[in-house]
């Protein structure tokens, strides 16, 4: 059976690694995409890739004239949240790697995939390696209760913190809160300088040149600590076959899941 799928974004730097990987894939076809600037093009002849047909549509309402049981959304946080919306009221389940998106927004937006039947899987990150640090990270937390967060990326990063690292705090809220020796407030020195609370983990973001993406959570025990590391490199391979794997799994799943192991039997 053929997946329909809308992938906005199809033009960007992660978007368009997807793209080109649909295009080899058989099962999932291409139906539209999202972008402003080539609006009005076919995806294949922005892309290079002349079996990627459909074509491109400036606004998520645009394409979704064209049906497809699929929308991919790998845009930017400021345009996320309305096109998932908006994919789930003309009936399409929603994979998001867009990251920025906030807690309120995941609760919105479950409430609207279950008005409507649908499932969202949203994964701040594709790559199998971060699924990894996720489920290590979880399983640290459950015997050791000190830890802090430190989110790497580029100095163009928009947002703060990653999508990956605001996944893995919410994932580490629901095992535990973190403990603090001194108490947060009860710190002496600027009231940023232990970091920002992000679902109860201390968070410090770093945006610098030379950085692509990475991850990083310390845990800490008396005389002892554990590290727990992951970085990319720069191109988007990684996250592809996350990606391919979420567009086939998501509609087996109703409301919002957070991260790829949803739909992975690890
Ligand atoms: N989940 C993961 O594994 C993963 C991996 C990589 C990146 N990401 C996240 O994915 C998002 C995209 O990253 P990227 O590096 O691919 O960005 P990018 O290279 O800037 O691409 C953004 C894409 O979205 C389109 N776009 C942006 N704003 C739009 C709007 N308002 N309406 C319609 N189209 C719009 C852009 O085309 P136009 O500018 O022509 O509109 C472009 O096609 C970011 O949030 C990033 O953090 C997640």
């Amino acid at each position: 059976m053929t997946i329909n799928v809308i992938l906005a974004g199809a033009t960007g730097w992660a978007g368009s690694e997807l793209a080109r990987a649909m295009a080899k894939t058989p099962d999932l076809k291409l139906v539209a995409a999202v972008a402003r600037k080539q609006a009005g093009r076919v995806l294949g002849d922005v892309l290079g890739e002349p079996s990627l047909t459909g074509r491109v549509y400036a606004s998520a309402a645009e394409a979704l004239a064209i049906p497809c049981d699929v929308f991919v959304e790998y845009t930017k946080p400021d345009s996320a949240k309305a096109n998932i919306l908006a994919a789930l009221e003309h009936g399409a389940h929603v994979v998001v790697g867009t990251s920025g998106l906030t807690e309120s927004d995941f609760a919105e937006i479950d409430v609207v995939a279950r008005k409507y039947g649908r499932g969202v899987l949203a994964c701040g990150n594709f790559a199998l390696t971060v699924v990894l640090l996720q489920k290590f990270a979880e399983a640290a937390a459950r015997l050791i209760p000190q830890w802090e967060i430190i989110d790497y990326a580029s100095d163009a990063k928009i947002d703060a913190p990653s999508g990956t690292v605001r996944e893995l705090a919410f994932r580490l809220s629901k095992v535990r809160a973190p403990e603090h020796t001194v108490p947060l407030d009860k710190t002496i020195g600027p009231p940023d300088i232990r970091g920002a609370t992000v679902s109860g983990s201390q968070v410090h973001s770093i945006r610098l040149p030379g950085h692509v993406i990475g991850a990083e959570i310390i845990f800490g025990m008396p005389d002892q600590k554990l590290t727990i590391r992951h970085d990319a490199g720069s191109s988007a391979r990684p996250y592809v076959d996350g990606a391919l794997l979420a567009i086939r799994k998501v509609s087996t799943l109703l409301g919002v899941h957070r991260g790829l192991d949803a739909v992975l039997d690890l």
